[in-house]
C-alpha cells in the first residue's frame, strides 16, 4: 500500500464554503496539516434557513480564498499533493458545482488523481481521521439532509438498515427551533434553549416507535410542536420547555430505534461486539451523545463519535474519502458531474412518499 498520501480536499454541497489538506500517517489516521471552513449563517440568518442562490454565490465568492488558505495553513505546494477530493453529491446542484468545478479544474491543470467524494460517505469515514477503526461498524448517519442506519462493510461498502420515512433529523431540529423562534443555527439553539426547560413538560408523540424496524418518522413530531407552539403565545418558559420536551422526544426514539439497529446489525453480521458510530451535524448534540453513549453501555457496545469540528460539514472527511477511496484505486473521470440523490446503499427502498407500507 501507498504511504503518507496527502489530498485536498474541498466541500460546497450547503452552505459551508470549505478546504481542507489531510495527510494519512503511519498509524492508519490522518494528520489534519489544514481544515478550512467559512460557514454563511449571516447569510442565511435572515432568512431562517438556507437560501440556495445565496449559498452558490456565496461559494463562488469564497472559494479561492478558502483553497488558498487551505494549502497556506498546511504550508504545502500543490506538487506535494497526491490528489483532490471534492464533493459531488447529494446536496444543491448549485452548490456542489462550484467545488467540483474548481477541484477538477485544479486536478486536470495539476495533472493530479481527481475524486468526486459522496457527502455521505464523507460523514460516514468521518471517525477515521482520529481513531484506527475497524470494519464493520454501525453507523447513524445524523445530519440537516440525511438519517439513516447503516452497516460500513468498508469504504464504498454500505448496507441500509433503516432512514427516516419523512424529515430528516436535522431539519426536525431547524423546523422546532424556527417555531419557536429560536434563531439560526437552529440545531444547536434548541441544543442551548433546552437547558433552561422541563424536558417532561410536554408529552409528544414518537412516531412508528414500536413498528418498521429501525426507520424512523419525525413529520408527526413535528406537527406536535407546531401545535403546542401556537398555544404557548411565545411564553419564554414554555418555550424553552417545549424545546427541552421535543429533544428529550428525539432521545427517547434514537434510544428505542438505535437499540432495534444494534440487534439488527448483530444478527447480519454475527458480530458479538459492535461498534455504533455517530456522526453528521446532529452527533454534535451532547445530550443526544449521552443518551445514545448509556444505551452502548445498555447493549455492551463501544461509541465513538468525531470531534465537534468534524461533525458539521468540512472539507478533511472529504479529503479523508478521497485518500481511502484512492487507496482502493476508487478513482473518477474527470468529467464526473454533481449528483442531487446519491444513496450510500443504491439498492436500499425508497422510504418516502405515498403508499408506503411499514410493519
Ligand atoms: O452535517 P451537517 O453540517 O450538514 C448536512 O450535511 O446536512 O448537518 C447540519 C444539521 C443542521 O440541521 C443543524 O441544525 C444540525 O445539523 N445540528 C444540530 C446541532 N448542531 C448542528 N442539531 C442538534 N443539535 C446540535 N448541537
Ligand atoms: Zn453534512
Amino acid at each position: 500500500m501507498r504511504e503518507q498520501i496527502t489530498f485536498l480536499g474541498i466541500e460546497t454541497s450547503c452552505d459551508e464554503t470549505a478546504a481542507a489538506v489531510i495527510r494519512e500517517n503511519k498509524n492508519g489516521t490522518a494528520d489534519i496539516l489544514s481544515n478550512v471552513v467559512s460557514s454563511q449563517i449571516a447569510e442565511h440568518e435572515k432568512f431562517g434557513g438556507v437560501v440556495p442562490e445565496l449559498a452558490a454565490r456565496a461559494h463562488l465568492e469564497n472559494i479561492e480564498f478558502i483553497i488558498d488558505k487551505s494549502l497556506k495553513d498546511a504550508k504545502i505546494n500543490l506538487n506535494e499533493i497526491d490528489g483532490i477530493a471534492a464533493t459531488a453529491g447529494p446536496g444543491l446542484i448549485v452548490c456542489l458545482t462550484v467545488g467540483l468545478n474548481i477541484g477538477k479544474s485544479i486536478a486536470a491543470f495539476s495533472k493530479k488523481p481527481f475524486i468526486g467524494v459522496n457527502h455521505l460517505e464523507g460523514h460516514a469515514l468521518s471517525p477515521g481521521l482520529e481513531n484506527k477503526i475497524e470494519f464493520p461498524y454501525l453507523l447513524l448517519l445524523i445530519s440537516g439532509g440525511h438519517t439513516q442506519y447503516l452497516i460500513v462493510k468498508d469504504v464504498n461498502q454500505y448496507e441500509q438498515l433503516g432512514t427516516t420515512i419523512d424529515d430528516a433529523l436535522g431539519e426536525a431540529f431547524d423546523k422546532t427551533a424556527k417555531m419557536l423562534n429560536l434563531g439560526f443555527p437552529g440545531g444547536p439553539n434548541v441544543e442551548k434553549f433546552s437547558k433552561l426547560g422541563d424536558k417532561n413538560y410536554f408529552k409528544l408523540p414518537e412516531p412508528i416507535i414500536n413498528k418498521a424496524g429501525c426507520n424512523l418518522s419525525f413529520a408527526g413530531l413535528k406537527t406536535a410542536v407546531l401545535r403546542e407552539s401556537k398555544k404557548i403565545n411565545g411564553d419564554e418558559k414554555m418555550k424553552y420547555n417545549l424545546a427541552a420536551s421535543f429533544q428529550n422526544t428525539i432521545n427517547k426514539i434514537l434510544f428505542k430505534k438505535t437499540k432495534v439497529a444494534i440487534e439488527i446489525f448483530k444478527e447480519k453480521t454475527k458480530k458479538k461486539e459492535v461498534r455504533l458510530i455517530v456522526a453528521g451535524g446532529v452527533a454534535a448534540n451532547k445530550s443526544i451523545r449521552e443518551n445514545l453513549s448509556n444505551l452502548a453501555k445498555e447493549m455492551n457496545c463501544k461509541t465513538i463519535y468525531p470531534d465537534l469540528k468534524f461533525c458539521g460539514d468540512n472539507a478533511a472527511m472529504i479529503a479523508w474519502a478521497g485518500i481511502k477511496r484512492f487507496n482502493k484505486d476508487l478513482i473518477d473521470k474527470i468529467d464526473i458531474s454533481a449528483k442531487s440523490r446519491w444513496p450510500l446503499d443504491s439498492t436500499a427502498p425508497y422510504m418516502k412518499g405515498p403508499g408506503l407500507k411499514l410493519d
